[in-house]
């Protein structure tokens, strides 16, 4: 749908035009004065010098060919020479009800629906997921609503860390501890036992502690290393081994993820891809695309207009081994080869962002993708504490996720509490976890992803603010407001009618409506969910602005009544819709 602003800049060109000046000196933005007026033009000021002529005179020459335009209630002309714009309450009131009756709000679509692959989320099987990974989940999966929304085909794949080192470390470990298990005995031929030999919580502390072992002793590390070469190469007992610790870690994180309301459709991992490595390096070699370096197979991605030399790709390392990047060339290769994506979109820590590099232009260099295939790296900052280093628990170690969002829980329940003393305990934790989210998520989402951020939790978990929980209380605050109106008239929020006809808080509120569709697709376009927070937390306070000068449900005159109730509902649609963008949803009551 086309946007408010662009008809406003067409009505004043054609002003332009019809006083005789240049056409594109009409172009109109959202107001720096918005105490004078709601749109403004500075064509006169820039066509001056073009024409020889005093910008006031160019001004008023368009103001009066606006005059009488129903699009406008006022049209100032001023000194030096700017046009200061104000809409008719009619105009507005019509684009309003025509944008509620478009389909998302009037969020242009494409003709047809792209693909995307969107690889997010990527925990490592058997560690813990730590507040690391949460900024891959809480951006991906707000990308993945967005891009959705605006009409593409998303297919989100976790992309799991199963297959590297830490493998090797944990059956490495577990040999040690229960050297009897049939997992270790090369002539055992039986079937093994379909219940794991382990417990979660004695799978999560196995890593930490192997992990630590092999740095201090050459030993282990070797014979972690032989353990994933074992477990590549297709031991019997150690790929057995290999799938209970997949599957006990893998109905953890998924039941994490749940809790976090982040959910994938495609849970491939490293491993996914391991029997098409061969066959690709293969390819690789055969095309020339690959060569030989000190023993290494690479692929070159340094290009003549780069300022210095890239490191290449290493596919195969002297021994003989994958890598990182190998994994995900091939994972690449299996994406094209099953979905035929438009585009793979990557969430991952911009520490990797040369390793996204390398492997980008090795899959255009050697043909995995075709050339027109968008590969793109979103690359997210560090989720620092109130020091500036990166995010710890009090006593300095790794804050799981799982630990910082019962505290956040926790901080929530209280508040809960507190504020409803008639609410049940279930209401109240189901109602804290809902405000948790949207404090976590939205502290995190309102910043651009690639910047730095402090985690406050003092801060996110206000109800005050630029924050989740303030734009929950905005919707609560909505929602009661309506439900009482349709208990004191018996008629349905939704079938109110929107007249617009009066203060300037009310027009306000309408035009802050108007900008979502601008502000969806900015977000899906430069996939800055950040866009839309900004947005949500504007009309918030627009709204609230709205509701402390306005008598809502006192007001006598029944049709301005209806229709501050149809923007109430609709400003509610339209913020709904939005926190459902960002990954989190309100409460009935907080
Ligand atoms: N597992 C990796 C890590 O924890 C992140 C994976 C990112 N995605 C990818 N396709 N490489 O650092």
């Amino acid at each position: 749908m086309e946007k408010i602003l662009d008809l406003i800049s067409k009505e004043v060109s054609d002003a332009f035009e019809a006083a005789g000046y240049d056409k594109a000196l009409g172009k109109c933005g959202v107001s720096n004065r918005p105490d004078l007026c709601e749109f403004q033009c500075n064509g006169a000021m820039a066509g001056a010098k073009q024409y020889h002529k005093a910008p006031f005179m160019i001004a008023d020459e368009v103001a009066a060919k606006l005059s009488g335009n129903e699009m406008f209630e006022k049209v100032d002309s001023v000194k030096p020479g700017f046009l200061n714009l104000t809409l008719s309450c009619e105009f507005v009131r019509s684009y309003i009800v025509k944008m509620l009756h478009e389909k998302r709000f009037g969020v242009d679509l494409p003709g047809h629906e792209p693909t995307i692959v969107l690889d997010y989320g990527g925990p490592n099987v058997a560690k813990p997921l730590h507040v690391g990974h949460l900024r891959s989940a809480v951006i991906g999966e707000s990308l993945k609503r967005i891009l959705r929304y605006t009409g593409n085909k998303v297919i989100g794949d976790v992309h799991l860390g199963d297959w590297g080192l830490q493998m090797g470390l944990i059956i490495t470990e577990l040999k040690l501890q229960k050297p009897d298990l049939p997992y270790f005995d090369e002539s055992y031929t039986g079937s093994y036992p379909k219940e794991p030999p382990f417990t979660l919580s004695e799978l999560e502390t196995i890593y930490p502690l192997a992990s630590g072992k092999s740095k201090e002793d050459e030993a282990y590390k070797a014979a972690a290393l032989e353990a994933t070469k074992k477990l590549q190469d297709g031991d019997r007992g150690y790929r057995a081994l290999w799938h209970h610790i997949l599957n006990v870690s893998v109905s953890d994180l998924k039941k994490n993820y749940k809790n976090l309301n982040v959910d994938f459709d495609l849970w491939w991992g490293e491993s996914t891809v391991h029997d098409i490595i061969p066959s690709m390096v293969d390819y690789f070699k055969d095309n020339g695309y690959a060569h030989e370096s000190q023993g290494a197979l690479v692929i070159d991605v340094t290009r003549e207009d780069d300022a210095k030399e890239l490191p290449p790709c290493i596919v195969l390392k002297s021994d003989g081994a994958a890598l990182y990047a190998t994994t995900d060339l091939a994972t690449i290769k299996k994406r094209m080869d099953e979905y035929h994506p438009d585009a793979i979109y990557y969430v991952a820590d911009k520490r990797q962002t040369l390793h996204f590099t390398q492997v980008f232009r090795s899959a255009h260099i050697s043909k995995l993708v075709m050339p027109e295939t968008d590969l793109q790296f979103v690359g997210f900052g560090t989720m620092n504490g109130s020091d500036g280093k990166p995010f710890k628990t009090r006593q300095g170690g790794v804050m799981r996720l799982e630990s910082l969002i019962s505290e956040i829980d926790e901080k929530m329940y209280s508040r809960i509490k507190e504020g409803n003393a008639d609410i049940s305990d279930e209401e109240a934790r189901k109602t804290s976890h809902q405000v948790a989210l949207a404090a976590l998520k939205y502290g995190d989402l309102s910043n651009q992803p690639s910047k730095d951020y402090i985690f406050d939790i003092d801060k996110f978990t206000s109800f005050e603010g630029d924050t989740g929980p303030y734009l929950l209380y905005t919707i609560v605050r909505i929602k009661s407001i309506l439900a009482k109106y349709e208990e004191q008239s018996g008629k349905k929020a939704k079938d109110a009618r929107l007249a617009v006809s009066g203060s300037d808080n009310e027009k306000a509120l309408c035009l802050a409506l108007t900008g979502f569709a601008e502000a969806v697709e900015s977000a899906a376009k430069e996939l800055m969910p950040n866009r839309i927070c900004a947005y949500i937390y504007g009309l918030s306070n627009t709204f609230n602005s709205f509701y402390h000068e306005t008598r809502i449900l006192a007001e006598e005159d029944e049709a301005k009544k209806e229709s501050y109730i149809a923007l109430l509902y609709n400003t509610l649609r339209i913020m709904e819709t939005g926190i459902d963008l960002l990954g989190f949803d309100a409460p009935e009551r907080m």
